[in-house]
């Protein structure tokens, strides 16, 4: 099979991963909340961002490559956490852990992965970030962090936009559990969708393996008992607000580059950013949040002029293209999270996808910077319509 030819683009990939994941699966990763309104609204925002294309221009090796963080990356992109990935694609963590680490772009794992935050790191190596989503307990976010920084991770991002159990209408209809419910409707889609079901049966049931330690101090051998105890202290003990306070603790805590995920209001990210945070991530977390909060499109522009010029600002939602990422840049933001797009690439393609993706994306924005007549990334915001900086 020619992969290049039958899968030039994420819309090509998206099309083949529907196909390939049993319903349960398929409507957790694709949908957002409620009505979907902000999921919609992050693709349609970014397609209303024009740039303006300079012919007169010299950009024949238009150069992508980009230093954040302290760290020089392939490309301005990176993946997004996303907590139980295992569940949509098995072995999906490792496969993109390791293709970030190949194409040089760094590799979020979430909280709430299938595989454990040591084992990534040493997948991905200084490719590795981690995201963490807050236990109630302190002690038990200090020992996350610690692992963390025994791990050898450098940067952590904090996530602040699910400070409260989330209710997502598709979840619930379809009685989404983990492990998976094995009523007659899941049994169907799994029995139709063999290629899942067969990885899944050899990569084992997913687990919140990072979390097993806080509740399940025997590390018992019962798989089922010990998911449905995950299940439960992710339900009745995660989640909160990170206020003010909150945040200074999770500061003195981390000596590393800490980022917050999340942020939608300009005061929010100058508050954090007071109190000490390395960046900031402008986001509505795929939509999956709040159906009527505003895309980062359509923030960006007000955060990074509250911020100022040299806060590192990365943006998430709805980009689908090298495009995209280009239009982000414009827009104000120094790096790109996707989290979707990745995910319908190990869906279609298996081992093959992640790198795949990944090489999309970069081959995309390079031919838009040479399009536009850009040679370096921190030109872009000049090719927005409208910029008068421009
Ligand atoms: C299936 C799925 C699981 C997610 N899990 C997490 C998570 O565990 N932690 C988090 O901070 N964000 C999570 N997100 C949000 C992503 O990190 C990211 O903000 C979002 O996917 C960006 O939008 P996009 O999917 O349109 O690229 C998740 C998103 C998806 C699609």
């Amino acid at each position: 099979m020619n992969i290049d030819k039958q899968y030039p683009s994420v819309a090509h990939l998206e099309a083949s991963a529907k196909r390939r994941i049993p319903g349960f699966a398929r409507d957790y990763m694709f949908n957002g909340i409620s009505r979907g309104v902000s999921v919609r609204k992050n693709q349609e925002s970014l397609d209303q961002v024009e740039l303006m294309p300079r012919y007169t221009n010299q950009a024949d090796k238009p150069n992508q490559r980009c230093h954040f963080l302290g760290r020089e990356y392939r490309a301005p992109f990176g993946v997004a956490p996303m907590g139980l990935s295992g569940l949509v694609w098995p072995n999906s963590e490792r496969i993109l852990a390791a293709a970030a680490k190949s194409q040089g772009i760094p590799y979020t794992l979430s909280t709430v992965a299938t595989i454990s935050l040591e084992e990534t790191r040493t997948i991905a190596g200084d490719h590795a970030w981690f995201q963490l989503y807050t236990p109630q307990e302190p002690e038990v976010r200090k020992d996350i962090l610690r692992r963390c920084a025994a791990a050898g991770y450098e940067t952590v991002m904090v996530t602040v936009d699910v400070p409260f159990k989330t209710r997502r209408d598709h979840d619930i209809h379809n009685g989404l559990s983990v492990p998976p419910r094995f009523d007659l409707k899941t049994l169907w889609q799994m029995g139709t969708h063999p290629g899942w079901a067969l990885r899944m049966l050899r990569t084992g049931v997913p687990q919140f393996v990072n979390l097993k330690p806080y509740h399940d101090a025997g590390q018992s051998s019962n798989v089922g008992r010990s998911i449905r105890e995950s299940t439960k202290y992710i339900e009745e003990r995660m989640g909160l607000h990170i206020t003010a306070q909150r945040f200074e603790e999770i500061r003195a805590e981390w000596a590393g580059k800490l980022l917050v995920k999340g942020v939608l209001d300009p005061e929010d990210a100058k508050m954090y950013m007071a109190l000490g945070a390395d960046g900031v991530i402008v986001s509505n977390h795929g939509g999956r949040q709040l159906d009527a909060a505003p895309s980062a499109v359509s923030v960006l522009p007000q955060i990074r002029a509250a911020v100022g010029p040299d806060v590192p600002l990365i943006a998430d939602g709805g980009v689908r293209t090298g495009l995209d990422i280009a239009r982000m840049l414009a827009l104000g933001a120094n790096f790109v999270l996707m989290g979707r797009p990745f995910l319908y690439a190990v869906a279609a393609l298996d081992q093959a996808g992640g790198e795949h993706v990944m090489g999309i994306l970069k081959a995309e924005l390079q031919s838009t910077m040479g399009q536009l007549g850009c040679p370096t990334l921190d030109d872009l915001p000049q090719f927005l319509v409208g910029n008068s900086a421009g």
